[in-house]
């Protein structure tokens, strides 16, 4: 998820006041960025820093993300003819820092033990940033145009799929252990157009990624509905939001495939003895079952206490437990 801006001193103090695409850009201070989480809080992996949007931005579609709004297009992709500005992503060529920033971050964490985990956004999250312009709502542009127009809809998000692939590919190829692909906001679509309009494009990155032998995380908010789907698109790991606990997850994923979640990262800005049921409530619905990665439902929110987190992580470390898999049920 988003997290290091999101509550770390340290991270305000060298990130700077400009684009996060600046500092993206700027693979020292990028890998500083990927390693302050993992020693302030010891988690178990690292995420990468960076952003969905790259992709797009480096091939110059005309994406920033603005301070406390999210990513901006200045020219929304508004028909056929704007198909021209979405070509091949090239990660060596196109954005030759974020691989110096994997392969720096990789280098550093292999003496620590701990994995980097590479990621993108899925074609339906991405696309919905380029047709809305900005973080929507309502995703009605969206809607809207895989109803109106499945053939020119099938195309952008191929195009999105490929640019993943690539994007993914070279992360792995530069020492990324694991990926996630982020598909945030897909809980906004029922699932009858989950499948038929979404499901295509991220099987397709899902199954290109799973030639390179990583586990693959694919994650959304709000998709309790979507969940079994979001699975069968090719996921080695679900990711689960705060509003389906893990038992029932479980049930509605089905078996051979792991869990990832899901505390609800409000309960971080209430005391400690509010995180800390939280955590154990978390634990419990997931009863041992060894196929389960601890972790938020969504990113830390912004005035989170580092304390809470780091006692979070400790609890975690301290109290999972994980039973032989026939035990766990
Ligand atoms: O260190 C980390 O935080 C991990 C790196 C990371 C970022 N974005 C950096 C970032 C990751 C994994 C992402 C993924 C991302 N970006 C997603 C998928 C995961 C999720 O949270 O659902 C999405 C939907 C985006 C798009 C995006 N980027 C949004 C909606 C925003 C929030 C704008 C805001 O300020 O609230 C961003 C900006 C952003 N990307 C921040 C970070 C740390 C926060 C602001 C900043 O420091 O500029």
């Amino acid at each position: 998820m988003r997290q290091a801006g999101r509550s770390l001193p340290e991270y305000r103090a060298i990130r700077g006041t400009g684009s996060i695409l600046d500092a993206i850009r700027d693979p020292e201070l990028s890998t500083e960025i990927t390693l302050q989480p993992v020693r302030r809080y010891g988690v178990d992996a690292a995420i990468f820093y960076s952003d969905i949007v790259v992709p797009a931005y480096a091939i110059g579609f005309g994406v920033e993300v603005v301070p406390g709004v999210g990513p901006v297009v200045a020219e929304p992709f508004a028909g056929r003819a704007d198909l021209e500005r979405l070509r091949p992503y090239e990660p060596d060529v196109d954005a030759p820092w974020v691989i110096e920033t994997v392969r720096s971050v990789v280098g550093a964490l292999a003496p620590l033990g701990v994995p980097l985990i590479g990621f993108a956004g899925a074609p339906f999250t991405v696309a919905s940033y380029l047709l809305e312009g900005r973080p929507s709502r309502t995703y009605a542009r969206t809607k809207a145009l895989m109803h109106e127009d499945p053939v020119l809809w099938a195309e952008l998000l191929d195009r999105l799929a490929d640019q993943a692939i690539a994007s993914l590919t070279a992360q792995v190829a530069h020492g990324a252990a694991a990926v996630q692909l982020f598909d945030s906001w897909a809980g906004a679509l029922s699932a009858a157009d989950y499948e038929r309009f979404v499901l295509p494009a991220s099987r397709k990155v899902l199954d290109a990624v799973g030639e390179l032998g990583v586990p693959r995380i694919h994650f959304g908010v709000g998709t309790g509905e979507l969940l079994a789907l979001m699975g069968a698109a090719g996921a080695d790991v679900v990711g689960v939001d705060w509003r389906v606990p893990l038992d029932e997850a479980r049930r509605r994923v089905g078996p051979g495939r792991a869990l990832q979640g899901n505390l609800d990262p409000a309960l971080c800005l209430a005391s400690w003895e509010v995180a800390a049921a939280g955590t154990r409530a978390v634990l419990a619905a997931n009863a041992g079952h060894p196929g389960h990665v601890f972790n938020l439902g969504h990113g830390v929110l912004p005035e989170t206490d580092p304390e809470i987190l780091e006692r979070v992580v400790a609890l975690v470390h301290a109290e999972g437990r994980v039973l032989p898999v026939e035990a766990a049920g």
